[in-house]
């Protein structure tokens, strides 16, 4: 299904409190934390593309995509990467954008959209694609497993799986400078941030598998890298669509306060943080090629 919905849906508000019904036993909130129904989200894929477009780009550059080349990215969320991956391929291309919520992504730009669950719905066009790419998308799927062999499944032989996931546990701070207790609290709403995460299924460890789990998905010629910034204005307003993202989750499992989120908010806004980030752990690996079978 090719979508067309605006790329600025409205924010709808916060989520229903799954800890507000009166003496019950509270249902655990399922599904994706940072979904993309929020206009935070937005905010967020601006940020992300900042901090990570020119890393990922180089790594597609060095896999080889080029004019005429097909590309899947899975869990797009923002348009850089797809528009991106437009330019290069050009018009003798194909780059196919998916997401289980599209509605960031806009069609009609040089590239196709699908809503698409890489953990649940079948690969689209198997066998087919140079290069498939996930960042910072495997992290949030509890089935990461069964989306990693619907990648490969996409692949042609010969064509590159490039994923990027953060690795939160190898580094878990948002100051590594941990100077005062504005920078204190930042460690610790941080930490509740993850620990929102695994609640979802978030596996916070997952960057550092990934070349083992390229390994055993059948890949060949499996390498990786990782990469982090450490503080600048676009970590700080990460930061602040993140936590305004999650402001509703935080307060309803009791990991923090409201006064506390707002100093932590004004913290950011004064700039006085230097707030990092995870590393990102970009592994590739290459499908193998099919050989025709020896005679006799
Ligand atoms: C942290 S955002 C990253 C977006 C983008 N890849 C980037 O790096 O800026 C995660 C994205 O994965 C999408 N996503 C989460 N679970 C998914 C699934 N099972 N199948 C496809 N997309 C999924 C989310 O909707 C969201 O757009």
């Amino acid at each position: 299904m090719v979508m067309t919905s605006s790329p600025h849906p409205p924010d709808v508000g916060g989520r229903p409190d799954p800890t507000a019904e009166p003496g019950g036993e509270s249902a655990p909130a399922r599904g994706y934390l940072l979904d993309n129904a929020r206009a935070e989200a937005g905010e967020r894929f601006v940020w992300l593309a900042e901090l990570f477009d020119g890393v990922t780009r180089a790594h597609f550059d060095r896999l080889g995509v080029r004019a005429g080349s097909r590309c899947w990215e899975v869990g797009a969320g923002g348009r850089s990467i797809p528009e991106a991956l437009a330019a290069t391929v050009g018009p003798t291309g194909h780059v196919l954008a998916t997401d289980i919520d599209p509605s960031w992504l806009e069609a009609g730009e040089g590239y196709e959209v699908r809503r698409h669950d890489v953990a649940a719905d079948p690969p689209p066009e198997p066998g087919t694609f140079d290069l498939v790419h996930a960042r910072l998308v495997l992290v949030h799927v509890p089935d990461r497993e069964r989306a990693l062999a619907t990648m490969v499944a996409a692949l042609r032989p010969g064509g590159w799986l490039l994923v990027e996931d953060a690795d939160t546990a190898l580094q878990p701070l948002a100051c590594l400078d941990d100077s005062g207790p504005a920078q204190r609290r930042a460690n610790r709403l941080r930490d509740a941030v993850r620990e929102l995460l695994a609640r979802r299924g978030a596996d916070l460890r997952y960057g550092r598998t990934l070349p083992r789990a390229l390994r055993e998905a059948g890949l060949v010629d499996v390498a990786a890298a990782g990469s982090f910034p450490v503080g600048g204005p676009a970590c700080d307003r990460l930061e602040a669509a993140t936590i305004r993202h999650v402001r509703g989750e935080l307060l309803a499992a009791g990991l923090t306060d409201d006064a506390e989120i707002d100093a932590h908010l004004a913290a950011i806004h004064a700039g006085e943080l230097d707030l990092t980030l995870a590393p990102l752990i970009s592994a590739w690996g290459r499908r193998p090629a099919e050989h025709a079978p020896t005679p006799g």
